[in-house]
């Protein structure tokens, strides 16, 4: 009988002559033995396998599976990473031979079901975002903020004007400011009000003909939606400005709201996040970059045309105009992730959409109402699809918000995003996100309670959690002076 493998790897199960089953050799020809390596290129000496027979082989990896956390493990309310269950469907359609062995070569006329699947998609998704054009090349969120803003550089400089300035609320996301650096502008950061909303006065004292853009997130990082949006993209524009949507956030907004109708230019959205997609470390990301009429000459490469010739449709690929900011990924982008977003947004349609923003926004709403007795939430009564609390009650109690995190470990949930916004003391940053029950989300809400509680009887108990997860409290100052980042 094998051993149980407590090891790290599966070389620690080895036990010779240990093997799987295998079916016997049916002696009939594989249908893509066209595809085999040639012999030329393939090892002659066997490679040095574990031997490990197939029940510990499956028990290792499913232990592995569950020593971090996931969202097929439980609930995972990431704040600002929208970590909602990825439905299965989308992995089956994304394993089909026809997408998955296309190789990116394939001339158009051998591949036109991945074109018209990306032609689609992109129209599905300028309907759902109220754009001209959408383009799926770039392969994250920050990425797609990197070519939002270099098709707002081409265009300023397209007519003849050098502007160096690009506006940021002081709620935004990490990597605006650092996307904005590296399209090489200058960011400049306006102060939220004490709703947690861009206040158009405070907008208007930093705006003038040097800004190139404003990056604006809309539900904004605190949950909340930009009430004066109207308003603020009407004095952008005014000063020849463009307004770009972070649109991160859209997972709020599904068939209720369009960015393009809110008046920006140029949006980038998340598939990853919104038509969910494993992420975060489970998997790659893609974003989408939408942008109106008069920024379509300068998208990235690889757009895909529809030709319609007495009732038959051909797609292809066009390659990117003079005026293009050129490619940022090889080929399509990430096109696995393309299909997933694809199978989501049919699976679900217009009404199914809907009701993920709406059930979004519920979910965060009940969750934030079963606690805020408890911990303070500084802006707003009501949110969006997520909320931003804050410890400060138990910092004065002697924990941390970094601490209530890890101490959630132990109830088997993930903990949300911590610190961030900035302008959030102690923040606690909850996305349920519309994938969990109620009884999830009750669940979630009797953890964050019961912590509070321990606060007050047993602080020690919080500060030296995680006590149940496979890696106990990490020393983090011995860690950073390790890295020598401290
Ligand atoms: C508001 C916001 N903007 C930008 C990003 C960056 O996206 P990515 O992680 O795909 O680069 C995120 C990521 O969660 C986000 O929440």
């Amino acid at each position: 009988m094998a051993a149980a493998n407590k090891g790290t790897t599966i070389f620690d199960a080895t036990t010779p002559g240990a093997k799987g089953v295998m079916a016997p050799d049916p002696g009939v020809p594989e249908p893509q033995d066209n595809w085999r390596l040639p012999d030329a290129y393939r090892r002659s000496v066997p490679a040095d396998l574990p031997e490990v027979a197939e029940p510990e082989v499956v028990r290792h990896y499913v232990r592995l599976s569950t020593r971090n956390h996931h969202i097929d493990k439980d609930t995972y309310p990431l704040g600002s990473c929208t970590m909602k269950y990825n439905p299965k469907i989308n992995e089956r359609t994304a394993a089909m031979a026809g997408f998955s062995r296309l190789h990116p070569e394939t001339p158009d006329d051998h591949c036109q079901g991945a074109l018209r699947l990306m032609w689609e998609l992109g129209r599905d998704l300028a309907v759902i975002t109220g754009m001209d054009e959408v383009r799926l090349q770039p392969s994250a969120g920050a990425q797609g903020e990197m070519v939002g803003l270099l098709i707002a550089l081409a265009y300023h400089r397209s007519r003849g004007e050098d502007r160096r300035k690009v506006i940021i609320p002081d709620s935004s996301h990490g990597t605006n400011p650092a996307s904005v650096t590296l399209a090489g502008f200058d960011p400049v950061a306006v102060k939220s009000n004490e709703k947690g909303l861009v206040d158009p006065s405070e907008l208007a004292a930093v705006l003038d003909d040097n800004v190139a853009c404003i990056m604006l997130t809309n539900p904004n990082t605190l949950g909340l939606f930009e009430q004066d949006i109207l308003k603020i993209t009407e004095m952008v524009h005014a000063k020849g400005g463009i307004v770009y949507n972070d649109g991160a956030n859209t997972n709020a907004l599904l068939g209720i709201a369009r960015a393009g109708d809110m008046g920006f230019d140029v949006l980038h959205l998340n598939l990853h996040k919104t038509f969910s997609t494993p992420h975060g470390g489970g998997g790659p990301g893609a974003a989408a970059v939408g942008v109106t009429k008069e920024l379509i000459p300068f998208l990235p490469g690889s757009g895909i045309e529809r030709e319609e010739n007495n009732g038959d449709m051909r797609f292809s690929r066009k390659s990117p105009g003079s005026q293009s900011i050129g490619s940022v990924h090889p080929f399509a982008g990430n096109f696995g992730v393309l299909v997933r977003a694809y199978t989501y947004i049919r699976l679900l349609g217009a009404e199914g959409l809907r009701q993920v923003a709406e059930d979004a926004v519920l979910n965060a709403n009940y969750l934030m109402s079963r606690i805020k007795d408890v911990y303070d939430i500084p802006y707003g009564h009501r949110c969006m699809h997520e909320f931003v609390a804050s410890a400060v009650r138990q910092k004065k109690q002697g924990v941390r918000a970094g601490q209530i995190a890890k101490r959630l470990l132990d109830f088997g949930v993930h903990p949300p995003t911590v610190y961030f916004p900035l302008i959030v003391p102690e923040a606690l940053m909850i996305e349920p996100t519309e994938t969990e029950s109620m009884a999830r989300v009750d669940a979630y809400a009797e953890a964050l309670l019961q912590i509070a509680r321990e606060i007050e009887s047993d602080p020690d108990m919080v500060n030296t959690a995680p006590h149940n997860a496979p890696i106990r409290k990490v020393d983090e100052a011995r860690a950073a002076r390790d890295l020598d980042v401290g």
